[in-house]
């Protein structure tokens, strides 16, 4: 690590001064402690626990993990050092995903119900598939991916599927054959999906017709023609789609099926009834799917998981946090089109042969009671969800939960940092004080929980994600890779100093992206073989108080965390870009009371051109076509200049300040600082007058804005 001159060297000691204020002014909360009920039934309430997790124990303790799971043949070496960071886990080791998912269950638990599906109109029926029905659909799907499809082991399958389940029973067909699956977010738009097959250079493309989404049909074929389009723009072609179809015999899009390369899946699966696929037995270290996710640079990084490490790591972690037992009925409310759906509603839940809830709609359609009828309805134990949607019901229906007869004895938080105020809301008036709640940070490149308690051992505390998970060993670093003194409630960059089976194992197609992104930071030794060397640099904010506890204070890279999405600045100003009049483009975050952050574009238009909100609207639509609705901006500013360095570059954390009326700091290095305040009372003024007031920011929301833009 190269050492900083003089004055590098003050300017972090500058930077100390304000983080440690930050911590200062962060009001410690109380604990909260789980009831004797819970702990009574608790997977895990004995705390020897952690000591057989504990670093003397490292990497062995995992092999409590991969117990969970049925091999094939046993590994003969737990963890593979020698092409680090490229991890290798439970090596020697054989298994199929999909059998530990499915018929591994039958033999005792054939007609139990492995998943629920509960579409969003109201008066549909519940969908309940039991194991074995899992187990036959599993199978023919796999049959005729196989069979109709061509592919094989190691190919890449490209889904683009919304909330049905179609959507796991495909992804377990893929596991069954050791076929990689790339599932890509439903509301992601067809050109958002289309580089995705591009890069994971897929031929086949798994789709359907429409699906329900606040009260109507939504069309959804029509993504895939623009994604194909995409995708053979950028050199792939896609040989076949294969379209599920919402309602039987119906055909919700008006886009036209192409002959001899669309297939309504209902048509060819006939052919395949009855037919039964052999899991195909794969090595531990064999990629069970890639999950795209945004970062500093323009292009999504791919991110390929493994079969065995995974598999166990959310398996275990489904066991001991989410506290899931086989007779609990499960509901985690996320999306599988992200990691946490996979992970937390597919794989992990499957593995562990419980029931799996999965709900196609908006949590507040038809009205702000609906989640709790559900919950009601099907006897739901143990409800997991994200901040955002917390925030959007507790400020539609504050009292709704009170109205309904369910118990929650477990509920999760995930995606963004909560706000203790949210989180008491969710305590008192969802859990009714009875569930315990667990705050599970990490990431899609991390497979499963890092910075998370143990229910039953470690108490609550609103607004920390708690101690570390097992066998996860974390330390805060600072720019210069210095370790922030332990418990100090100084704020730095979060790294885990081990390797852990759930850990991603390369971005697709790219190696040399995910040492530098991941690794190079504070790697300690090139070409070392020592883990120790190693360590995995989050590109999160955070602090641990003296307790133990982490409190996580967002990314520090040019990513925008919108609802737990994480939208990339580089791919939402490429879309502005693409708009004819724009000359150039920033993105940045503005803090919102229920999506956690919005996005807030700058832009300025080209010489002869006039600024017009026309022009604004096209680049908001721009976005929305390159990306999906989660990226629309908030607001698109048309400014004559941007803040910009001596260099060139334009500074966001200025613009991010003005956005969020916080103060802009030192402009005195700017090339242009005159433009500041032209730029701020332009966008601030029109804020006020659209009654966008401002508020004070908690000391996350602040970290956010102060250091946004500061990874370029
Ligand atoms: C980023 C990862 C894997 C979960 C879904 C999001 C933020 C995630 C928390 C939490 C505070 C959190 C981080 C992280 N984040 N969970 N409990 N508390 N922040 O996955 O899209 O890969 O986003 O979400 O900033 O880096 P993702």
């Amino acid at each position: 690590m190269p050492k900083k001159n003089d004055a590098g060297a003050e300017a972090v000691e500058s930077e100390r001064a304000s983080e440690s204020q930050i911590a200062v002014h962060w009001r410690e909360e109380d604990y909260f402690f789980p009831s004797a009920k819970f702990i009574g039934q608790a997977n895990v309430s004995d705390p020897s626990i952690l000591e057989r997790f504990s670093e003397s124990k490292f990497p062995e303790c995992f092999k409590e993990y991969a117990d969970l799971l049925s091999w094939d043949e046993y590994w003969h070496t737990t963890l593979d050092t020698s092409n680090a960071p490229f991890w290798k886990w439970f090596v020697g080791g054989r298994l199929n995903a999909s059998y530990n998912c499915v018929d591994r269950h039958l033999a005792t638990d054939r007609n139990k119900a492995a998943i629920i599906f509960v579409p969003e109109p109201e008066d549909a029926d519940t969908e309940v598939i039991t194991y074995q029905e899992l187990y036959v659909r599993v199978n023919e799907f796999a049959a005729l991916l196989r069979d109709f499809c061509g592919l094989q082991t190691g190919d890449v399958a490209t889904f683009h599927m919304p909330m049905v389940p179609d959507l796991p029973v495909a992804m377990l067909a893929c596991a069954r054959l050791g076929v990689v699956h790339s599932q890509v977010f439903g509301g992601f738009s067809g050109a958002a999906c289309g580089g995705r097959i591009a890069d994971s250079k897929s031929k086949i493309l798994v789709t359907i017709d429409g699906y329900y989404r606040n009260g109507e049909l939504q069309d959804h074929k029509v993504k895939a023609d623009e994604a194909i389009a995409r995708a053979l723009e950028e050199g792939v072609v896609v040989d076949k789609v294969l379209v599920f179809r919402r309602n039987p015999g119906e055909y919700a899009s008006k886009s036209p099926m192409v002959p001899g390369r669309d297939f309504f899946v209902d048509e060819i699966l006939p052919d395949y009834k009855r037919k039964l696929v052999d899991p195909v037995s794969m090595p531990a270290e064999a990629p069970l799917f890639i999950m795209y996710s945004s970062g500093t640079t323009g292009k999504p990084k791919g991110c390929q998981h493994s079969t065995g490490g995974y598999l166990a790591y959310v398996a275990g972690t489904s066991k001991y946090y989410q506290d899931i037992h086989p007779e609990d009925t499960y509901w985690c409310a996320a999306d599988i089109g992200w990691i946490t759906g996979h992970s937390y509603i597919v794989y992990g839940p499957l593995a562990l042969g419980t029931t799996t809830v999965m709900y196609e709609g908006v949590p507040t359609y038809p009205d702000a009671g609906r989640c709790w009828r559900i919950a009601e309805r099907l006897g739901v134990t143990t409800f997991h969800t994200a901040p955002t949607t917390i925030r959007t019901l507790r400020k539609v229906g504050p009292d709704e939960p009170a109205k309904y007869n369910y118990h929650f004895k477990h509920m999760t938080t995930v995606g963004e940092p909560i706000e203790p105020e949210v989180w008491r809301w969710y305590y008192d008036v969802v859990g009714k004080g009875e569930a315990v709640i667990v705050d599970t940070w990490w990431q899609t490149e991390n497979g499963g929980f890092l910075g998370t308690g143990i229910p039953a051992l470690n108490p609550m505390k609103p607004g920390s994600c708690g101690p570390a998970a097992l066998g996860i060993f974390p330390e805060i670093l600072d720019e210069d890779g210095e370790v922030v003194t332990a418990g100090s409630g100084i704020a730095g960059n979060i790294c885990i100093r081990n390797p852990w089976p759930g850990i991603f194992q390369t971005i697709w197609g790219d190696p040399d992206r995910f040492v530098k992104t991941y690794y190079e930071k504070y790697n300690h030794k090139k070409g070392s073989t020592d883990w120790r060397d190693w360590p995995y640099f989050a590109n999160d904010g955070a602090m641990q108080a003296e307790d133990g506890y982490y409190r996580i204070l967002g990314r520090v890279d040019d990513v925008i965390n919108v609802s737990g999405h994480r939208l990339g600045t580089k791919e939402l100003e490429s879309a502005a870009l693409m708009v004819d009049e724009v000359a150039e483009a920033a993105a940045v975050p503005v803090v919102d009371d229920v999506r956690g952050h919005a996005v807030e574009m700058y832009i300025s238009v080209k010489p002869g051109v006039e600024p017009s909100q026309e022009v604004a609207d096209k680049v908001s639509r721009m976005i929305e076509t390159e990306i999906g609705k989660v990226a629309r901006p908030k607001n698109v500013w048309i400014v004559t200049d941007m803040p910009k360095t001596r260099s060139g570059k334009i500074m966001r954390r200025v613009i991010a300040s003005i956005s969020n009326f916080t103060d802009v700091g030192d402009i005195t290095t700017l090339a242009n600082p005159d433009v500041v305040e032209d730029v701020l009372h332009h966008v601030q003024s029109e804020k006020l007058a659209r009654g966008e007031l401002p508020r004070e920011l908690s000391p996350a929301e602040l970290q956010t804005i102060k250091n946004f833009g500061s990874s370029e």
